[in-house]
């Protein structure tokens, strides 16, 4: 290298080769040496599960695991999660900026008045079995809308890439809501473009042709400050799914369906579902020792859901968040007395004083308090991916976008180790021996 930038050098134990390496720097964050020239000098990385890789610059999202932080677009999110609505922070992450007012009620208008779906898909959903998991069907629609808007197939164009990031928008919200009153065996509830965009979730979840339904303003403040908190995360499993299909310049509905199959793993968005399930199991304040002797029993296989996080090894700052509006939502509805409220709060008591999660940085997560929350608002258990993926779209179309206008995209291409056989030659039926000893 010819400047004094600093660089990283590897040197191989076998031979005397030597290969310099830059090193790139963010604006925040850990120094990254940048390996794109060992593919040419024969050599590749390996990295499972990207635990030291950075796939992309990205100027939406940073975390800090260590000390805590989450910026969107450098705003922390305590001050998103107090001040700002959803839709704002779809606006930011999206954008870059906040919007001043104008634009702030051009997008409002705008993802309000795009929140119908095609009457045919009607027909879609009925096409499910009644017990199908909402998730199952939230793929397969949020999939189908590329078989109805086919101009959005234009992904290099920018004004098509931001009709698309409106309808996903505007329209996923509708399908959630559709998938669980199918599942239900109700009338689809159509939106209602004068609410807000959590309150019309909740009108389209929760009214019936039957029954006016009023949304409760503090269910519809704690639900948008949820959308909020999972609006983005950074590189994680499912938002690089959706870049890996976008890379190859995809049609943009059926990458979100990519990201919402990756969601709904217990591993990533299933876990908020996965602590409802556990608290169900405990059914009883008297049990919760025996739980949490079997989470620090390694031979048991068990943990407790709700706790711990592959980042952050101090408090997630969304789970501090949700802790308040936690007891806020629990306050305000008079539900501090319900048993799985109460068995929810002496185990977070429990284990927030228990030296096995201290010494191990097993904080409650942001997806313990969420499921309280929303089991509080009276949304169902099996409903809780699904607003997971709702409010992530936000983040993995402003990905996407960020993605495909990048200056230098590449379809995502990773190599391997091969650990197959070495070249053989094929062998004729009739000649090929028995493997079985
Ligand atoms: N209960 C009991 N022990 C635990 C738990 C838990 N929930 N989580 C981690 N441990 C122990 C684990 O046994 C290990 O012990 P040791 O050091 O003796 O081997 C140690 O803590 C570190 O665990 P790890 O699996 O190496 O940590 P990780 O960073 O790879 O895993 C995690 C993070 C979230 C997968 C894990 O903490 C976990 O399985 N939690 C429960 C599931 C959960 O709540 N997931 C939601 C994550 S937040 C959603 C999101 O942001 O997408």
């Amino acid at each position: 290298m010819s400047d004094s930038k600093p660089t990283a050098f590897i040197t191989f134990s076998d031979c005397d080769q030597r290969i310099e390496l830059p090193l790139l720097e963010g604006s925040l964050g850990p120094r990254c040496i940048d390996i794109r020239q060992l593919g040419s000098q024969g050599y590749f990385s390996f990295d499972p599960g990207f635990l030291s890789t950075a796939s992309c610059h990205s100027d939406i999202t940073y975390i800090d695991g260590d000390l805590g932080l989450l910026y969107y677009r450098g705003y922390p999110i305590e001050q998103l999660a107090e001040s700002a609505d959803f839709l704002e922070v779809a606006y930011l992450l999206r954008h870059g900026e906040l919007p001043i007012e104008s634009e702030r009620t051009g997008f409002d208008s705008v993802i309000r008045h795009h929140t119908m779906i095609h009457d045919q898909m009607n027909y879609f959903f009925r096409a499910f079995r009644r017990d199908a998991h909402p998730i199952a069907v939230m793929v397969s629609a949020v999939g189908a809308l590329s078989a109805f808007y086919q101009d959005s197939a234009e992904v290099t164009d920018p004004l098509q890439r931001e009709i698309s990031m409106d309808r996903l928008l505007a329209k996923i919200p509708t399908i959630a809501a559709w998938s669980y009153k199918y599942n239900r065996g109700e009338p689809f509830i159509y939106p209602q473009n004068r609410l807000s965009y959590a309150a019309n979730f909740l009108h389209m979840l929760h009214a019936t042709p039957c029954e006016p339904y009023e949304p409760n303003p503090v269910a519809v403040r704690a639900l948008d400050r949820i959308f909020i908190l999972h609006a983005d995360h950074e590189q994680n499993a499912s938002t690089s799914t959706v870049r890996t299909a976008g890379s190859s310049y995809a049609n943009p509905f059926a990458c979100v369906a990519a990201g919402i199959a990756s969601l709904w793993g217990p591993l990533h968005g299933g876990a908020n579902e996965a602590v409802l399930r556990m608290l169900e199991e405990i059914g009883d304040v008297s049990r919760i020792g025996e739980f949490i002797q079997r989470a620090k029993d390694k031979s048991s296989g068990f943990r407790l859901m709700g706790f711990g996080h592959r980042i952050y090894k101090n408090m997630d700052p969304r789970a501090a968040i949700m802790r308040r509006t936690c007891h806020e939502v629990l306050d305000e509805l008079g539900l501090h007395d319900d048993p799985l409220f109460k068995i929810a709060l002496k185990l977070e008591e429990i284990a927030l004083e228990d030296e096995y999660f201290i010494k191990k940085k097993l904080y409650p997560n942001v997806d313990f308090y969420s499921g309280i929350v929303l089991r509080a608002l009276g949304i169902p258990t099996s409903m809780f991916t699904a607003i997971f993926a709702l409010a992530r779209t936000a983040g993995w179309t402003a990905q996407w976008n960020e993605m495909v206008s990048a200056k230098d995209h590449k379809i995502t291409r990773p190599r391997q180790i091969y650990t197959g056989s070495p070249r053989r030659d094929f062998v004729p039926g009739e000649q090929r021996r028995s493997r079985r000893k």
